[in-house]
């Protein structure tokens, strides 16, 4: 179909599936085991209701933020997702170009099939780029590509410890794909804090943020080891299956650090990824205390079906969405991303299985 006929980013998948040669598509669309955490990342979005405030004048309505003191379009960002070439031949460019038109960050991946230097350059002046940090078990190597990214000018350390060893994705396994590398370089990351101590003993001024962070004990070494941020992330239920949405994860962690005390934690953003496919799930998250979500496989599928105007248009389909975004902001009564509060959501369902 035309892409004037796409509508959401479910319509994405489905077109991917039907056209992606099929080594492709078991590679994107994968998730461990039986996927039901892979699933639940979607459905959790299912279990949140909106509390709308109606009594307000919502004439104009803004929903630019920041993350890591960065300007963003709307608070989303492309995540990592490695191999970005198996679904068109240019790859991870194709988000960065993305990106720059709509204002918003792309994470870059340790293991992008462009190369880093290639992704940097198709960047626009000034446009702000993360990076995504397998940690090599040869520190070394580590040390080099961080200098690297750093002297590149990224903007934050996004370092995975979801990944000591690769999930079992048994589409995947059956496709016998042979370049697969969620994890090829070996990453174990023994202890979120060492890893993140290690590192910020020598790239001091980027700021770093755990990504595939699962409960509220993590995020709170997390905070206690001075990152600037996680992910509350299952790695879109590639790792292990049965481990929780991001968004339960969510609603854990800011309880546990309200009542210690540690909340509302400015130094510290809180993202989530995972499963998130509308407008709405990106203004539950903000309701409940995420800075941004990430966004990953809708992107892989929308420029392998339809190569740059597919990625621009999932983007503007997020920002219409966003004029759904508009709309929903006026439904729910919030102005500003700031005026998107706790109040505003509902979540006695959401930890019920
Ligand atoms: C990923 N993800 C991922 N994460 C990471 O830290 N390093 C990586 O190399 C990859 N690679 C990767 C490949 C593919 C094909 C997918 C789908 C995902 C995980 C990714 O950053 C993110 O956590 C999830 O993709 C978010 O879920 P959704 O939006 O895909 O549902």
């Amino acid at each position: 179909p035309p892409l004037s006929e796409i509508l959401n980013l479910h319509d994405f998948e489905a077109i991917a599936k039907e056209i992606m040669p099929p080594k492709a598509w078991a590679y994107y669309s994968s998730a461990a085991d039986d996927e039901i955490t892979n699933r639940e990342n979607h459905l959790a979005y299912q279990r949140i209701w909106f509390r709308p405030r109606v009594l307000r004048d919502v004439t104009h309505v803004d929903w630019s933020t920041k993350i890591l003191g960065h300007k963003t379009s709307m608070p989303i960002y492309i995540t990592a997702t490695a191999l970005g070439k198996l679904g068109h031949p240019e790859g991870e460019v194709l988000l960065t170009r993305a990106a720059a038109k709509h204002g918003i960050i792309q994470m870059i991946p340790t293991l992008a099939s462009c190369s880093f230097d290639d992704i940097v350059n198709a960047a626009q002046p000034g446009q702000v780029q993360f990076m995504q940090l397998y940690v090599n078990k040869d520190r070394d190597i580590t040390k080099r590509l961080v200098q690297h990214a750093e002297k590149r000018g990224i903007k934050g350390l996004f370092i995975t410890v979801d990944a000591p060893q690769l999930g079992r994705r048994e589409k995947d396994m059956r496709m016998k794909f042979e370049g697969d590398a969620d994890v090829q370089v070996g990453t174990a990351v023994d202890r979120s804090q060492g890893a993140a101590r290690a590192i910020s003993s020598f790239i001091d001024p980027v700021p770093i943020i755990l990504k595939g962070i699962q409960c509220w004990e993590d995020a709170l070494m997390a905070l206690e080891a001075k990152c600037d941020g996680i992910v509350l992330s299952n790695h879109g239920g590639r790792q292990l299956d049965m481990s929780r949405s991001g968004i339960e994860v969510l609603e854990e962690v800011v309880t546990k650090f309200k009542e210690r005390g540690l909340w509302p934690c400015p130094k510290f953003e809180i993202y989530i990824d995972g499963g998130v496919r509308r407008a709405t799930d990106v203004l539950k998250a903000v309701a409940m205390g995420a800075t941004a979500v990430g966004i990953g496989r809708p992107f892989l599928y929308a420029y392998s079906a339809y190569g740059q105007d597919g990625i621009n248009q999932a983007l503007q389909i997020l920002k219409e969405s966003f004029d759904e975004m508009e709309m929903n902001m006026r439904l729910l009564g919030a102005r500003t991303i700031e005026e998107v509060v706790p109040e505003m959501v509902d979540t006695r369902s959401l930890c019920s299985h």
